[in-house]
């Protein structure tokens, strides 16, 4: 049995330029998906995963992000004073036990890689979880989370887990993509990584989807500061390069996953959270199927 995985890095300083006005004062990771922002739905999938503690690499204006993971007195004592007991256990549910989470600061925003590398004194020598908190990956049919799906080859296998997608194949030059040879224990090793290759050269359709379960020793690779594509330190660059001495392996997850940090992205996850949840799906549905078919849209 590998070394148990309990802690989680979620990086959350980069600018989110791609969703200007709206991330000017509000980080893109506090945007909402139905009612719950991105983050919060990230986190909810990481503890379901049996995480125990999280790093939040966070940078200027993400403030909110702890508040938002913090206790809200006020509003408790007034829902309380109102009798609002169901939301008063959501809120409880939602929040954090005292001391499992952490935030350390990005002063700059260098590169994912280098966000990484800021939480190495928490992580300290543990495996640990890399979820990037704009992908957001929807279970199909109240299945598994992405990463509770992980963990479950990663006890079994050990070394380092990354999860991927299927994308289409004219659209691989877009992202980070795997190539993979099945291995006898039945799981697919990663063989081969590639930053947006050109097109017609990609070694499969599968992209890594923002979920990943590495070991500490990528630290040392991140600590050289190496810059990668557009100057910034890059996460893929180090992972090549501990490829070369411990193994990777990979787990496809079969339900969508939405970039929320980009605008179709974002729009897509809230019609499929909404069109998930019980509680608003019939009647969001029906608005949708109306608003699509009656001329309100062209
Ligand atoms: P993105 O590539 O989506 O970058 O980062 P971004 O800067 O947030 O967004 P755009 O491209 O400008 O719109 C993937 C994840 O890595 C984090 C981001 O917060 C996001 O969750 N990140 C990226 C950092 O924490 N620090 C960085 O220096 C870069």
């Amino acid at each position: 049995m590998p070394k148990p995985l309990r802690k989680a890095i979620l990086p959350v300083a980069g600018l989110g330029t791609r969703f200007l006005p709206a991330t000017k004062a509000v980080p893109k990771e506090m945007l909402t998906v139905v009612d719950r922002p991105v983050v919060q739905h990230v986190v909810d999938e990481a503890r379901a995963a049996g995480i125990e503690h999280i790093v939040f690499v966070t940078g200027r204006n993400k403030a909110v992000i702890e508040d938002h993971f913090d206790r809200q007195f006020e509003l408790e004592k007034t829902l309380s004073d109102r009798g609002k007991t169901k939301e008063l256990e959501q809120l409880d549910r939602d929040t954090p036990k005292a001391g499992t989470t952490s935030f350390t600061r990005q002063q700059l925003p260098l590169g994912l890689g280098h966000a990484v590398w800021c939480a190495r004194d928490l992580i300290d020598d543990e495996p640990f979880a890399l979820l990037l908190p704009d992908m957001l990956h929807l279970p199909k049919n109240g299945g598994k989370g992405c990463l509770a799906e992980m963990v479950e080859v990663y006890n079994r296998t050990g070394g380092n887990v990354i999860s991927v997608y299927e994308v289409p194949e004219d659209q691989t030059n877009q992202y980070g993509i795997v190539g993979t040879a099945p291995t006898h224990g039945g799981v697919n090793e990663i063989v081969q990584m590639v930053e947006k290759p050109a097109l017609g050269t990609a070694p499969t359709n599968l992209a890594i989807s923002g979920r990943y379960i590495l070991q500490p020793t990528i630290f040392d690779l991140l600590a050289r500061q190496d810059r990668g594509a557009g100057g910034e330190i890059q996460l893929t660059d180090s992972m090549l390069k501990l490829m070369e001495r411990e193994r990777f392996f990979s787990v496809t997850f079969d339900g969508p996953v939405y970039d929320c940090g980009s605008k179709i992205g974002f729009l897509m996850a809230n019609v499929a959270y909404a069109l998930s949840r019980p509680d608003i799906a019939p009647e969001f549905r029906a608005a949708l199927g109306e608003m699509l078919q009656g001329g309100n849209v062209d």
